[in-house]
């Protein structure tokens, strides 16, 4: 199907050690470490993730600490990255390998495979990269660089086995290390998906969708449903010096993360009565602070952020239905809670309008 493998291959390992990027996750052997950054670049770009991965491993530099983390530490390295199943999901796999492989990483596909947040494509990363295995990868990058190769014309629904297929042809049996890392930087810096850097690229002369004079055309990517929009409702309750944070459940959307108390809403006009019946005449409602709006990948939120003071003792206060930990928190330690990005927003904002009045 690929014209001269043995060419191809020499040509982008050639390519990739001239111009191949210096990423501290290259540098190390650890099969630990280059886990942790494979999950953390899953949906996340490389000048995103570098100052997460040096810090984390700071701070659990071992699978050993990973595995006896508490989940506040774990989710507290993980804030702002966004996809927080991913850190779960790190730390859940850590205390499996702790308790049941003796803390040793393993060395094969199927059990590597296995773990929690590990598809095909990050085992192959990690093997190919920590133990120089011969397994293929397909991340969303390299799907766009064989896809324009092999001129492959198939919606991306259908399009994964070719795509596998591909791959698995294409890897350099004897240095599987470099040439997967080679390839995601083609992905990442040349093979761009709207402007492709033809000129520059190793494999220009060989690539099907270059000879068509449309590379751009070949960029396989599933369509992305469209996004529904919720409402939610969310409010600052003051008891004295503190403000109260809410846990969220251990499962679902930003699992065990604080945020300030909030309840989803059919329409913005609903959303003061909401309060009021959720939490009771102890909640006073001091006046509103504003609107954020925050996009996830699969979802829109507009939230309306009121301020309001708790009448009576703070231990009084049990609603809205859900609320299964709370925490009464001076915002000077608002920073040791873990909180997805939309609670940030919403901090900022109460913070803003302290700085009015
Ligand atoms: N994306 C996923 N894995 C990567 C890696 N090892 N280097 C650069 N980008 C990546």
């Amino acid at each position: 199907m690929i014209a001269d493998q043995a060419r191809l291959r020499s040509d982008l390992l050639a390519w990739y050690a001239r111009t191949g990027r210096d990423l501290p996750w290259r540098t190390t052997r650890d099969p630990y470490a280059i886990w942790v950054s494979e999950i953390m670049l899953q949906q996340t770009q490389v000048r995103t993730v570098l100052p997460y991965y040096k810090r984390w491993l700071a701070v659990l530099p071992t699978l050993k600490d990973l595995a006896a983390a508490d989940e506040q530490v774990v989710l507290k390295l993980w804030e702002g990255l966004g996809y927080y199943t991913r850190a779960r999901n790190l730390h859940r796999a850590a205390r499996y390998l702790w308790t049941a492989h003796a803390g040793v990483f393993p060395h094969n596909f199927e059990q590597v495979v296995a773990l929690p947040g590990v598809g095909r494509s990050t085992a192959g990363a990690i093997l190919s990269s920590a133990f120089n295995l011969p397994c293929a990868i397909l991340d969303a990058n390299v799907r766009r660089v064989v896809s324009r190769l092999a001129a492959v014309d198939l919606p991306a629904e259908r399009a994964g086995s070719a795509l596998w297929q591909l791959s698995e042809q294409l890897l350099d049996p004897a240095y599987p290390r470099d040439f997967n890392q080679a390839l995601m930087d083609l992905g990442a810096t040349v093979c761009l998906p709207r402007r492709p850097l033809c000129p520059v690229c190793p494999w220009q002369e060989a690539c099907l969708a270059h000879q068509s004079g449309q590379p751009e055309r070949f960029s396989t990517r599933p369509r992305r449903p469209p996004r529904p929009h919720r409402y939610l409702v969310s409010v600052i309750i003051r008891s004295a010096d503190t403000i109260l944070l809410v846990r969220r459940p251990e499962r679902g959307l930003l699992a065990g993360l604080w945020e300030f108390p909030g309840l989803e809403v059919d329409s913005e006009d609903q959303g003061l009565d909401a309060l009021q019946t959720a939490f009771g005449p102890a909640l006073q409602i001091t006046g509103t602070l504003g609107r954020i709006q925050h996009e996830y990948s699969h979802l829109r939120v507009s939230a309306q952020v009121f301020n309001s003071s708790w009448q009576t003792a703070p231990e009084t206060l049990s609603g809205p239905p859900g609320i299964r930990e709370k925490a009464w928190v001076s915002p000077d330690a608002w920073s040791d809670y873990p909180m997805p990005q939309i609670a940030h927003k919403i901090a900022r904002l109460y913070r803003e309008c302290q700085q009015l009045t």
